[in-house]
């Protein structure tokens, strides 16, 4: 399973790249947004930056809606850097231009996939990556697990190798039940990730274990 980090704070992408684990960032307008980052030349340096921390495939969303716009804008993000894949959202265009991407070698992530049959078109279309977003559909009180479970069983009935990249991650237990599942990558934030770490037995034992080794050099 990959682990992507959801985020466009370097520093936050700097940490999980420093624990060794990272395979690649996603990041959407809204991320971008909360950084302060504004005006084109800053958002296409930002993405950049991104890449040079990072050895894995990075996201980076279009904002245009028609298909030659989000073409032009996709062509432009793809020759950032030779691991940017470009997000297209879950329109008529986009599939659509997923399609075009795909025929001329452009990785692409098909966003704000909400259902088994969006997910089926993705990968009709040719998505590198399909993110459905399962903490929002858990916030309307629809289980997001299911639908990673569902396209999970319609990829492998048909061999389509679009992977799964299982997004709007919120927590750890996201991210455990994601791997059950078969989730080929998870997006999360970076306390989803380092949430993993955490057990009570693991620290009263290495307390102990501490505890006892001063013992054996006194
Ligand atoms: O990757 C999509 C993600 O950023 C959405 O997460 O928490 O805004 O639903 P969230």
């Amino acid at each position: 399973m990959k682990f992507f980090i959801d985020t466009a704070n370097l520093e936050q992408i700097r940490e999980a790249q420093d624990l060794g684990i990272l395979d690649g960032v996603t990041t959407n307008p809204s991320l971008m947004a909360k950084e302060g980052i504004t005006g084109k030349n800053n958002i296409l340096k930002h993405y950049v930056e991104i890449c040079e921390i990072v050895s894995g495939d990075v996201s980076a969303e279009v904002v245009a809606t028609d298909f030659e716009g989000i073409v032009k804008e996709g062509e432009e993000l793809a020759e950032l850097h030779e691991r940017i894949v470009v997000k297209v959202p879950m329109i008529k265009e986009g599939v659509k231009a997923i399609k075009y991407f795909s025929d001329n070698h452009i990785k692409t992530n098909c966003t704000l996939v909400f259902s088994v049959g969006q997910a089926l078109l993705a990968a009709k279309a040719g998505a590198t990556y399909v993110s459905p977003f399962i903490g929002r559909l858990d916030d309307i009180s629809t289980d997001g697990l299911d639908l990673i479970a569902d396209i999970r069983q319609v990829y492998d009935n048909y061999g389509f190798e679009t992977q799964i990249l299982a997004a709007s991650i919120r927590h750890t237990m996201h991210v455990v039940n994601c791997a059950k599942i078969g989730a080929d990558v998870m997006t999360g934030p970076l306390s989803s990730i380092e949430g993993l770490l955490k057990h009570p037995l693991t620290d009263i034992g290495l307390e102990k274990f501490l505890e006892d080794a001063k013992k054996l050099n006194s």
